[in-house]
């Protein structure tokens, strides 16, 4: 398993900390607020209340041009993923999870919270690494979190790991081939691979077999859920992956 490894954000020692990473972990902090969500009960998340301007603020205080900060909202497709695992716990309790594209954490402290052996991170944006490890550290759980491009063909081994979940993981229609075909890598290895989704046009269905429908509260006219506004209930779905 090649994975780019990123030091552990909060040691109980701060100080510890190398100056770049305080400063991504400062950030975090500065840009978001503990948020509870009634829809996932007993999780918290540092979200932000608003996406536009906190994209131009990564970019003004880190000097680069990462995608737009999807670590500071819970998505719909997460939601409903996360609350899945709540309710059915066996789904991954004592099995080795995988969290792809795992944005604020979401979806990952779920399945910690239900029971899973391990559980294994990965989203390619530090910042998301950064905003996940707070966020399960704040939920009091243990997430092994990387910054990683796991659909790169022979970047994961998916024999590591008996369930792949992946929530919202099908936002970018440009990439629905590439993330399909990393998907079933793990389903022909063997693995259990499970999505929450919003109804996106572009999600695979011939694919997928449904195990869940629900209700999640996103922000008006979005499909997540920000730290402050109006709520809407949004149809949201979860999706077993049968090849
Ligand atoms: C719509 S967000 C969903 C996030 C997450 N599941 C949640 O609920 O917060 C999509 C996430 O996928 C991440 N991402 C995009 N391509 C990726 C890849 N190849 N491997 C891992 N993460 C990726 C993005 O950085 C972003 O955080």
């Amino acid at each position: 398993m090649r994975l780019a490894r990123i030091p552990r954000p909060v040691p109980d020692d701060e100080r510890e900390l190398e100056p770049w990473l305080q400063r991504m972990v400062d950030f975090v902090h500065a840009e978001t607020v503990p948020t509870t969500l009634p829809h996932v009960p007993g999780v918290t998340l540092r979200l932000a209340p608003e996406s536009v301007p906190l994209w131009t603020r990564i970019e003004s205080e880190f000097g680069s041009r990462p995608g737009p900060p999807y670590w500071a909202f819970a998505w719909a497709g997460s939601l409903a993923l996360a609350r899945h695992l709540m309710d059915h716990p066996a789904l991954v309790a004592g099995r080795r999870v995988l969290d792809f594209v795992s944005g604020s954490g979401l979806v990952a402290i779920a399945a910690a919270r239900s029971g899973a052996a391990h559980v294994l991170a990965t989203d390619t944006d530090p910042l998301a690494i950064i905003a996940l490890s707070l966020n399960a550290d704040a939920n009091a759980v243990a997430v092994q979190a990387t910054v990683a491009d796991v659909t790169a063909e022979g970047a994961f081994d998916p024999s590591h790991v008996d369930v792949v979940l992946a929530g919202d993981a099908f936002y970018d229609p440009s990439r629905t081939d590439h993330v399909l075909a990393f998907l079933a890598r793990c389903r022909a290895a063997g693995c259990e691979v499970l999505i929450g989704d919003p109804g996106r046009a572009h999600l695979p269905v011939a694919h997928l077999r449904l195990i869940g429908a629900q209700e999640v509260p996103v922000t008006r006219g979005l499909q997540y859920v920000a730290a402050v506004g109006d709520y809407e209930l949004h149809a949201a779905t979860v999706w077993r992956f049968v090849g």
